[in-house]
């Protein structure tokens, strides 16, 4: 052990699945003799899992590295290590453009850090950013940082085949692999048993995760029979993981409209503890541009899924990611995802103009066209619209009466709490008798585009 009395800090960037991968870390550098510390003037080892998804995403990175510098001014035995999808993308260039960085680990090497922090602390810079075929950190149990004591994610796979053509993910994070279903399971029953109340299964794709029992997936057709009798896809996880698990919420993220099955939506439906949520990212309104981003699905395609949808699970939540200014996008393929978003009216989304990315399909072979001032606009008005939208989904909830999932208390005010809804809309509500942990029934008196507000019954 080399992390005797020592202290780690750790800080996440992006999505959810990074947050997940902190936590396999702090599991690790526990097991190494380290203890978590949440102030970052306490630290030994100071580490920052970034993301790359888009060029400001890796400027907040660079600019928080940049306030670093006081603390090890004040202390040269600090180790700066960068974590996850920068690590992965620029390798030891890393340490050529931030001197401060002593170490750079991608997303499948975590194993390793205790013998390249060891590496550091002897005055030696590390990398090591090797991508796996098979690693899922299976066995490693993760460490709940920052947790609320109700909800946890729980990783079921890694990495992404999708290539869509403006993404960085199937680069930094490599190609995808599905945990074994037991120790998904575990994993849960564990989380089941201290207390907590909800679980989000967490994947780049999670329809096309898929377990035969041993080595990296794919291809199924050249899988022996045997091993297909035996085989666990995502429907099949779910319901095994709702049963096993009934005192729990279940969610999970994220689905791709092209690998989303209807037996997934018929699994949801025949589970009361799956919730009535799914956020499925359309990109674009726009076959072409879905075409030219390499998504796998036109719009006709995504409509037919969202069809089933409301078919299956007629009371599902409905969420969805935008990109505008898309290499070639025309006011006219413009006005196409204005159009689909009119016809679904998601109840929220995130949206983001394109961020052109280093050694992605559309950044060697496409043409990043749309000026800036144009996306942004783009951007302003699919943002609006979802507002409009998002207030029109809300409404809709006033007067009714929601078993909501209590997480904290709520930022405006001490006497409330905030939960969610099974279709993950935000509730706020007086506290009365209940906790934090508990599940109440709350009736909806008033709501804002983004919150819905009422009182426990
Ligand atoms: N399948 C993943 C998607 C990760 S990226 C998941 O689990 O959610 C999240 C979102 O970021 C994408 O859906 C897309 O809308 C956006 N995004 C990805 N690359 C981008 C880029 N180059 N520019 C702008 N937005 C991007
Ligand atoms: Fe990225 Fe598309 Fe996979 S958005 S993470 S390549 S599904």
């Amino acid at each position: 052990m080399n992390g005797q009395n020592k202290k780690l800090y750790i800080e996440s960037y992006g999505c959810q699945m990074n947050f997940a991968d902190s936590e396999v870390v702090a599991s690790i550098l526990e097991d190494d003799g380290f203890t978590k510390t949440s102030k970052c003037d306490d630290a030994n080892l100071i580490l920052i899992n970034t993301c790359s998804i888009r060029e400001k995403a890796e400027q907040t990175v660079r600019n928080r590295i940049k306030q670093f510098k006081k603390i090890k001014k004040q202390n040269s035995e600090l180790t700066i290590g960068i974590l996850g999808c920068m690590a992965e993308r620029l390798k030891s260039k890393f340490l050529e453009e931030e001197k401060l960085v002593d170490l750079v680990v991608g997303p499948d090497a975590y194993r390793d850090l205790p013998k390249l922090v060891k590496e550091t602390t002897e005055g030696r810079k590390a990398v090591n950013v090797i991508l796996s075929k098979e690693e899922t950190y299976a066995d490693v149990n993760p460490v709940r940082l920052n947790s609320n004591g109700v909800t946890a994610f729980v990783s079921i796979m890694r990495g992404c085949d999708n290539m869509c053509s403006f993404c960085v993910v199937p680069f930094t994070r490599g190609r995808e692999r599905s945990r074994p279903p037991e120790s998904i399971l575990k994993e849960i029953a564990n989380l089941n048993s201290t207390g907590y109340k909800e679980v989000t299964l967490l994947g780049q794709n999670v329809d096309s995760y898929l377990w035969y029992g041993g080595g990296p997936k794919k291809d199924f057709s050249k899988i022996s029979k045997k091993e297909q009798g035996h085989h666990v896809d995502f429907a099949s996880l779910l319901d095994l993981v709702a049963k096993s698990n009934k005192n729990m919420r279940i969610r999970f993220s994220t689905s791709n409209p092209q690998d989303m099955k209807d037996s997934v939506l018929h699994t949801i439906a025949r589970h009361k503890n799956i919730c009535r949520y799914i956020h499925l990212p359309v990109q674009s309104g726009s076959s072409d541009i879905l075409k030219l981003m390499n998504r796998g699905h036109n719009r006709e395609w995504y409509l037919e899924r969202i069809k089933s949808i409301k078919k299956i699970i007629p009371e599902c939540g409905l969420s969805s990611d935008f990109i505008t200014g898309f290499c070639n996008e025309s006011e006219k393929d413009h006005d196409l995802t204005l159009s689909l978003m009119e016809n679904i009216k998601y109840n929220f989304s995130y949206m983001f103009y394109y961020s052109e990315r280093p050694n992605t399909y559309a950044q060697r072979k496409l043409n990043d066209n749309v000026p800036l001032k144009i996306k942004k606009r783009r951007l302003q008005e699919i943002v609006d619209l979802q507002r409009e939208h998002s207030l029109f989904q809300n409404k809709l909830c006033v007067g009714k009466t929601y078993e909501v999932l209590i997480e904290g208390h709520s930022k405006k005010s001490k006497n409330q709490f905030f939960g969610r809804t099974t279709q993950n809309t935000v509730a706020v509500f007086n506290k009365k008798d209940a906790q934090i942990g508990d599940f109440v029934n709350v009736k909806i008196n008033d709501i804002t585009s983004a919150t819905l507000i009422g009182e426990i019954i």
